[in-house]
């Protein structure tokens, strides 16, 4: 059975588009409150962006997309002339790249309104043109998942146990996931398989993120913190690892949550696959090796403490890199919407553009 699935009555609602602005669910909240925020404008779309209230690299790219809506319609109520009302508007893409440099679908999604933004011949084709492009990055990206789901569930064996890490999910995407689209999709064929989430220190996506959502689908989810997986693989509990990703390079090495490396590396260890799902629009064939995507490091106090707690003395120091480089030769197949990538990933990757 292959899954069937409706945005609309999903129950995890990431965010939306509305007359009145981007309606987003507040992920900084999760699990203990389910409550909703209105952005209204790009700055606050900027905000929302480096603050984590929505996270996950496809759900960047569509608030990135939909922040540049807002500031055109807020722009638009100062009556500027075209080349005014282009001006601020780029000036705000440029705003909205700059809050997270890591997930290249950030900068996919803008620079796709910037083409649009300087071919528009008036300020009503702009917005209506933007709006539409938006909203179209928004449902490829549910699609794209669908497809990924489907394609990664054929790699998974019945009654597999799986290891996720960070939060791959409907919350990072338009609705379904990557890596939880293919839990979800394998799910739907098999309710026997068995899925631990890495709890993902340090703002904690697995703990928080992961497990609310499988919970949602009554897909049964197993939390470890993220030092057991060695233990767990070693008891032959694990059949596979899948991931997002947040950027994957032309050689395959891919960039994401902080503690991926570490994963793949006790799973090559123990002789246990380690995938990738990631979209089309999180490949940067511009980009030839991990070494050069750039590595975001947040607040030392997302490690210095932990809720309000300081656990550490006075004078410790601290390097908090929010995502690491995976290198292609951990990686067993990349699993996209238009197929698995296998190595050697420089041909592979590209096969699937043309
Ligand atoms: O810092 P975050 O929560 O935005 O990091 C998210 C991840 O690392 C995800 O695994 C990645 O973006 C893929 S989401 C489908």
């Amino acid at each position: 059975m292959s899954a069937v699935f409706d945005l609309r009555n999903s129950k995890v609602q990431t965010l939306s588009l509305t007359d009145e602005g981007c309606r987003m669910l507040d992920q900084t909240r999760l699990p203990e409150t389910v409550d909703y925020l209105l952005v209204k404008t790009a700055s606050e779309m900027a905000r929302a962006i480096s603050d984590m209230i929505v996270r996950g690299a496809p759900a960047i790219g569509i608030a990135g997309a939909y922040g540049v809506v807002l500031s055109v319609r807020e722009t638009l109520k100062t009556k500027p002339d075209l080349a005014t009302l282009k001006q601020q508007v780029k000036a705000d893409a440029e705003m909205l790249r700059g809050t997270r440099p890591t997930a290249v679908n950030l900068a996919w999604a803008l620079d796709q309104l910037i083409a649009l933004i300087n071919q528009a011949d008036s300020t009503e084709a702009l917005l209506q043109e933007v709006t539409q492009k938006a909203r179209q990055i928004h449902e490829e990206d549910l699609a794209a998942c669908i497809r990924m789901g489907n394609y990664g569930a054929e790699l998974v064996p019945k009654g597999a146990g799986i290891i996720t890490h960070c939060n791959a999910g409907g919350l990072a995407t338009a609705g379904y996931g990557t890596a939880l689209g293919v839990i979800r999709s394998a799910f739907a064929k098999d309710g026997t398989i068995r899925v631990y989430a890495d709890e993902t220190r340090p703002r904690l996506q697995g703990a928080r993120l992961t497990t609310w959502e499988l919970l949602q689908d009554n897909i049964p989810v197993t939390l470890i913190t993220d030092g057991m997986s060695g233990l767990l693989m070693k008891s032959g509990k694990v059949d596979l690892v899948v991931t997002g990703a947040d950027r994957i390079a032309a050689n395959g090495d891919s960039a994401n949550k902080i503690g991926t490396y570490n994963l793949a590396i006790v799973a090559r260890a123990h002789n246990i696959p380690f995938y990738i799902a990631a979209p089309l629009s999180s490949i940067d064939l511009s980009i030839k090796t991990g070494d050069d995507i750039p590595i975001e490091e947040r607040d030392p106090d997302e490690i210095a403490k932990i809720g309000s707690e300081q656990i550490c003395p006075k004078g410790t120091q601290f390097y908090n890199p929010a995502f690491d480089v995976t290198p292609a030769e951990y990686i067993a197949g990349i699993i996209t919407e238009k197929g698995i990538a296998r190595p050697p990933y420089n041909e592979s990757l590209k096969k699937l553009f043309g």
